[in-house]
């Protein structure tokens, strides 16, 4: 049998600690596997006297996962620590510059430095592997990368937020609003203390960033992502998409367009019939549209000590089965010497229905304006309904649009007119519907 792969761990956290007891209670049957052992031979942390439930006797401890990566006795990196910069991004550095091979799940890391580093790998023969980075235990990247090579994909979309898609499932179910299930979520540990950055959609962002990149094949670029989260949908909106055929999700989408690329994360009005509104809670699903395979929608947990760990875990393997000296696999799908720059698509210039809901006083007249505003602006509607909520006669009424396909440019422009005739109460609400190829 060949020499043990020898793998020094950053971050003994939910997923760092999963995958040592995973790793030590599977040893036998995955040096079988592998043809090798795989020992852990060094671990890092910020607190050593912390129990982690897990047996580290015998293992080299470092407080700094830097100097681990630059002197530990170690083949590979496994960077659970997360964060773009710091620690996670030095300790990585520091391995390749080594010549030691990177395992790490960390998205916000990739989508910030994912080039550069790819780049770094690359001139060295090393591999950097990031399975767990999207979608947590679903094997999405692997799917992308080796799987799918040579398939021209025209858009990749999913959820890949499980608190946002725990809040919005609860939502509905449970006709609680917005704030009542971000609480459960916390009170459950599905959300963070502070949640902006998973509401707010930036996380998603990074995990599509790197989507897009193995789709397209054009650099990383987080910072050009349309961004809107979750947090202004009311269950007025659950209620009013549900009675149209619909359910919402916060969507991360990548789409070639004559344009460009566009990039986006919004709360996504998807047909209630699709696979993709069946998705509750906090389980994940990454749908890929390509030209030789046509569609293919994976569904599984995205998050959780264990089933990120089963992807950090694949990733170790892969480099223990792995034979120096052969070529490896390109980091992003291709070497990442020859990502073209990204050129990205103007939002204005997105094409798709869209969903609008305008409250406004009950005065006659207001609801040809609303159809006139639409109609001057070329928006041609599926429907209009008006909707009466409360029973008062001088009490507002909602009146909600569904267009067909047109141009987002135009759907700014008559929401703006509406805006200035001064009938609306309160802000108007517009949300993006979108349809699986097959729908
Ligand atoms: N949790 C998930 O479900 C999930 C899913 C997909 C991807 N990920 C990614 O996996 C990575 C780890 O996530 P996690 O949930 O396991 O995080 P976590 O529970 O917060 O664990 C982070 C670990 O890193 C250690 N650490 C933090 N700063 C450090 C420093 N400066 N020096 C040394 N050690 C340091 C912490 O040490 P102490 O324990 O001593 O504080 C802790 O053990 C992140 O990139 C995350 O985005 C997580």
């Amino acid at each position: 049998m060949a020499d043990a792969l020898k793998i020094g761990i950053a971050g003994l956290g939910t997923v760092g600690a999963s995958l040592v007891r995973i790793l030590q209670q599977r040893s036998n049957e995955l040096a079988v596997s592998c043809g090798r052992a795989i020992q852990i031979t060094a671990v890092s942390a910020r607190d050593r006297t912390k129990d982690r439930g897990v047996d580290l006797s015998g293992i080299t401890w470092f407080d700094d996962p830097v100097e681990m990566a630059e002197k530990g006795d170690i083949d590979v990196l496994v960077e659970l620590v997360g964060g773009a910069e710091g620690t996670a991004d030095k300790s990585v550095r520091a391995a390749l510059a080594r010549g030691l091979h990177v395992v790490t799940a960390n998205k916000a890391l990739l989508a910030r430095h994912g080039v550069e580093l790819a780049i770094m790998a690359e001139e060295k023969g090393l591999l950097l592997n990031y399975e767990a980075a999207v979608a947590g235990g679903i094997p999405v990247i692997k799917a992308m990368r080796e799987s799918l090579t040579g398939n021209h994909f025209s858009r990749v979309y999913g959820i890949m937020n499980g608190t946002c898609n725990y809040i919005l499932t609860r939502m509905e179910k449970e006709g609680l609003s917005f704030e009542a299930c971000l609480k459960e979520a916390q009170r459950l540990g599905y959300a963070e203390a502070d949640p902006t950055f998973d509401i707010e959609g930036n996380d998603t962002a990074h995990k599509l960033s790197i989507l897009t990149t193995l789709a397209f094949g054009s650099q990383i670029s987080a910072d050009d992502i349309y961004l809107e989260g979750i947090s202004n949908i009311s269950i007025e909106d659950i209620h009013a998409a549900r009675d149209l055929g619909f359910r919402i999700k916060l969507l991360g989408v990548a789409q070639r367009t004559e344009t460009g690329i566009e990039q986006r994360v919004h709360p996504t009005m998807v047909p209630l019939d699709s696979v993709i509104a069946q998705v509750d809670g906090v389980t994940n699903a990454v749908a890929l549209e390509s030209d030789i395979l046509g569609e293919l929608l994976m569904v599984g947990p995205g998050a959780g000590g264990n089933a990120t760990a089963s992807a950090v875990l694949g990733d170790i393997t892969d480099i223990a089965k792995s034979r120096p000296g052969t070529q490896q696999v390109p980091v992003l799908g291709r070497p990442a010497h020859l990502l073209e720059p990204y050129r990205q698509a103007q939002m204005r210039s997105h094409e798709g229905g869209y969903f609008i809901r305008l409250t406004v006083v009950d005065r006659t007249g207001v609801f040809a304006s609303i159809a006139t505003k639409m109609a001057l602006n070329n928006i041609s509607l599926e429907s209009i309904v008006q909707r009466s909520e409360h029973s008062a006669a001088d009490a507002p009424v909602t009146i909600i649009l569904v267009t067909h396909a047109t141009m987002e440019d135009a759907v700014r422009k008559a929401v703006a007119a509406i805006k200035s005739e001064g009938y609306l109460v309160g802000e108007p609400q517009v949300i993006r519907i979108e349809r699986p190829k097959t729908a």
